[in-house]
């Protein structure tokens, strides 16, 4: 199951060449890149940065907060935290590949000092009990079966009363899911909890729930824009395409679909441990 998740992923190119190749053709000096150019690539999440940055808000950030972001991704997110907060992040993913580019594009804009990133399954997290300040997740527990094991890791890594930020694709009440989306070709690796089951899943890893907020319009309203402009020929430098390959378009116009039928909810929950 973690080979299929990861090789849906990495796709099977060279990311980092990928997405160089992409700026590049777009004109972009890649000895003055800024994370705003790897935004549409690196956030791979619906309502991209500005998701990240509403999500992080509520996790009560410093710059002495060391932050742990699981299923990290490209490391987007980790980068959009630590030029807000100047705070540091680890991140860990189970896709080798990611974690790899993830590092290469902090070395890109300078921001290597304060992120690092680690291979790992977030059901058995590498990292002693009580070690981070902060926790969040975003768009990753949709390919994980035994979330009650994520819920509980990331628990047990907190420090008491600090908190944690999940951002998710959750199952919605408008039908089954239309595939391929952008975390699975087919059923067999997309594991969605409804709103009802991650209420019970985050109170039995011992969270506090503080606050709960559905953005499914929002995101319905993102990937409607986002299907309009590939429509349109009007895409961005770089985009997920770069390592989701030639089906990114149908995921998109799928998206559009299972967010307009409420077929999946994306929904915030900040917690506290
Ligand atoms: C849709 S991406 C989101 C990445 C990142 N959080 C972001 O928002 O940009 C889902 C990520 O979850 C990771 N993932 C899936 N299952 C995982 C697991 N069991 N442990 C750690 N990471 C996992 C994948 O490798 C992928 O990078």
């Amino acid at each position: 199951m973690a080979d299929q998740v990861a090789s849906h992923y990495a796709g099977g190119n060279d990311i980092v060449a990928a997405i160089a190749e992409s700026l590049r053709k777009a004109g972009k000096d890649m000895d003055k890149l800024t994370t705003a150019d790897l935004g549409t690539v690196d956030e791979f999440h619906i309502r991209g940065r500005q998701a990240t940055l509403e999500l992080a808000r509520s996790l009560n950030l410093t710059p002495e907060s060391h932050v742990l972001d699981i299923g990290c991704g490209l490391g987007g997110p980790a980068r959009t935290l630590v030029e807000t907060y100047h705070c540091r992040v680890t991140g860990i993913d189970l896709t080798p590949e990611f974690c790899d580019a993830a590092a290469a594009l902090c070395d890109w804009v300078g921001l290597s000092d304060q992120v690092s990133f680690r291979q790992g399954d977030a059901t058995a997290l590498p990292f002693d009990d009580s070690m981070f300040d902060a926790a969040m997740t975003i768009h990753v527990a949709m390919n994980i079966a035994r979330k009650d094991l994520v819920y509980a890791e990331a628990r047990r890594v907190l420090k008491p009363g600090a908190r944690f930020g999940v951002y998710d694709v959750l199952q919605g009440e408008g039908g089954e899911v239309l595939y391929p989306v952008p975390w699975a070709r087919e059923k067999s690796i997309s594991h969605l909890a409804t709103p009802d089951e991650m209420k019970s899943l985050l109170t039995k890893a011992g969270f506090k729930i503080l606050e709960v907020q559905d953005s499914t319009e929002e995101g319905q309203r993102w990937f409607e824009a986002m299907a309009a402009r590939m429509a349109a020929g009007a895409v961005p430098a770089v985009t997920f395409q770069s390592f989701l390959g030639n089906d990114f378009p149908q995921m998109a116009r799928n998206q559009v679909a299972n967010l307009r039928d409420r077929r999946i909810r994306t929904v915030t929950y900040i917690c506290q441990a």
